[in-house]
């Protein structure tokens, strides 16, 4: 990989901050845009700007264009059966809040159980505690150990007749570990169970293939591959869109509306209510062909190889400690300076210019897991550099120096 040229693509990643070269590296939170993102944003709104599935207009037929067009691109990057299994949402959250209400509503007896697993990040735990709530069902979690690996194994005992689906992270966004999907969704199907894979961390990382996986559901972020926010994807067998009720009413997602009642739209119109991000939706083409033409498999290596040398070199020193040292790992490292707050150290290593997260990564009980108030995380993309991640080394000590005794 060129990885100098590459950076030549986003021009954000050019920009001094306080007097030092931005060192960006919280792409588990969002990604930075290529100029072919950004570009497709603007000749939207210069050449095309119309809504879609509208008008007869032509920039409205060209509009709807580019909207199915994003679709099948999606379709064609995760391998799906059909354009209809794909609904755009605003973002991986609203993904799995939508088949929340909607599978709730499908599926969900009083008594009945949903799986989550111990690492989720909030937006697949919380969707799945309002639903709960709302049909009597029961939440129950499988735990990972002190490595930071699910423990599948206890999959059999926490499973049983109940269980109605099971929710599990592609990739930790705070340990980073990816998890193996593929076996769990082939033991919950044992069972008669779907899955719901959330791959909001994992579609910037990991080759996904849904047909292979078979996972019967899964969310995306537009954000954090590259795209625009407020774009987002779930991807559903359509069997269950056919029998899930739409989670929001009102334009595009009906066939006929009259005050005795309202039919549907066909798939995947029916959970697209109102106005969609379609300039979004554009710009989802535009970094998913960008993504495409690095080669996911190259830039997965390629971060493997920052993971490791970011891995070995924080670990070297003195004090630190890392949170996840799973197998398979993507390129996130949580980590505390023992004895330093994690806003502390964040603020530090702001002053020089090196962007991290510090908090709980919307994982409060990865959090108690290991009895933490937090991290600081370092999440590294495509056009991250090894020189990089040697100046997050020397602001790690810096920053130990000056919070330390
Ligand atoms: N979920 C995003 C993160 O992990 C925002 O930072």
């Amino acid at each position: 990989m060129d990885v100098q040229n590459i950076r030549k693509d986003f021009p954000i990643l050019s920009q001094k901050i306080y007097g030092h070269d931005l060192v960006y590296l919280d792409n588990a939170a969002t990604t930075q845009k290529p100029q072919c993102v950004l570009d497709s944003i603007m000749k939207f709104y210069t050449q095309y700007n119309s809504n879609i599935h509208r008008g007869v207009h032509y920039l409205s037929e060209k509009a709807t264009e580019i909207y199915e067009a994003a679709r099948l691109k999606v379709k064609d990057f995760i391998n799906a059966k059909s354009r209809t299994e794909i609904v755009f949402t605003k973002g991986s959250t609203e993904a799995i809040n939508m088949l929340a209400y909607s599978f709730g509503e499908a599926y969900v007896q009083t008594g009945d159980e949903i799986i989550v697993s111990e690492m989720e990040h909030h937006s697949n735990i919380v969707p799945w505690q309002l639903m709960c709530g709302r049909k009597g069902a029961k939440l129950k979690v499988l735990p990972f150990n002190d490595k930071g690996e699910l423990l599948t194994a206890e999959l059999g005992k926490i499973i049983t007749p109940k269980t109605k689906l099971i929710c599990v992270t592609y990739v930790s966004n705070t340990l980073g570990t990816i998890n193996p999907v593929q076996g769990i969704i082939y033991q919950a199907h044992l069972h008669g169970i779907p899955v719901l894979v959330d791959a909001a961390q994992a579609i910037q990382h990991v080759k996904i293939d849904v047909q292979k996986l078979d996972c019967d559901f899964l969310a995306l972020s537009g954000h954090k591959i590259y795209a625009e926010t407020g774009i987002g994807v779930l991807y559903a067998k359509e069997d269950y869109l056919d029998k899930m009720p739409p989670y929001q009413g009102g334009g595009d997602m009906i066939k006929n509306v009259s005050f005795d009642g309202s039919t549907w739209a066909e798939l995947p119109l029916k959970f697209e209510a109102g106005t969609s991000n379609f300039v979004g939706a554009g710009s989802l083409h535009a970094a998913l062909d960008y993504v495409e033409t690095i080669g996911l498999s190259n830039i997965a290596e390629y971060e493997k190889q920052l993971l490791d040398y970011a891995s070995q070199k924080i670990s070297s020193i003195d004090g630190i400690t890392i949170y996840g040292n799973a197998s398979k790992k993507a390129s996130i490292i949580s980590f505390n300076i023992n004895g330093a707050h994690h806003y502390d150290v964040g603020m530090v290593l702001d002053k020089l210019g090196i962007a991290v997260r510090t908090g709980t990564h919307c994982t409060e009980p990865i959090m108690k897991h290991y009895s933490i108030t937090g991290t600081v995380r370092a999440s590294f993309a495509m056009y991250n550099t090894f020189e990089e991640i040697d100046v997050l080394v020397e602001g790690i000590k810096k920053a130990k120096k000056m919070l330390v005794n």
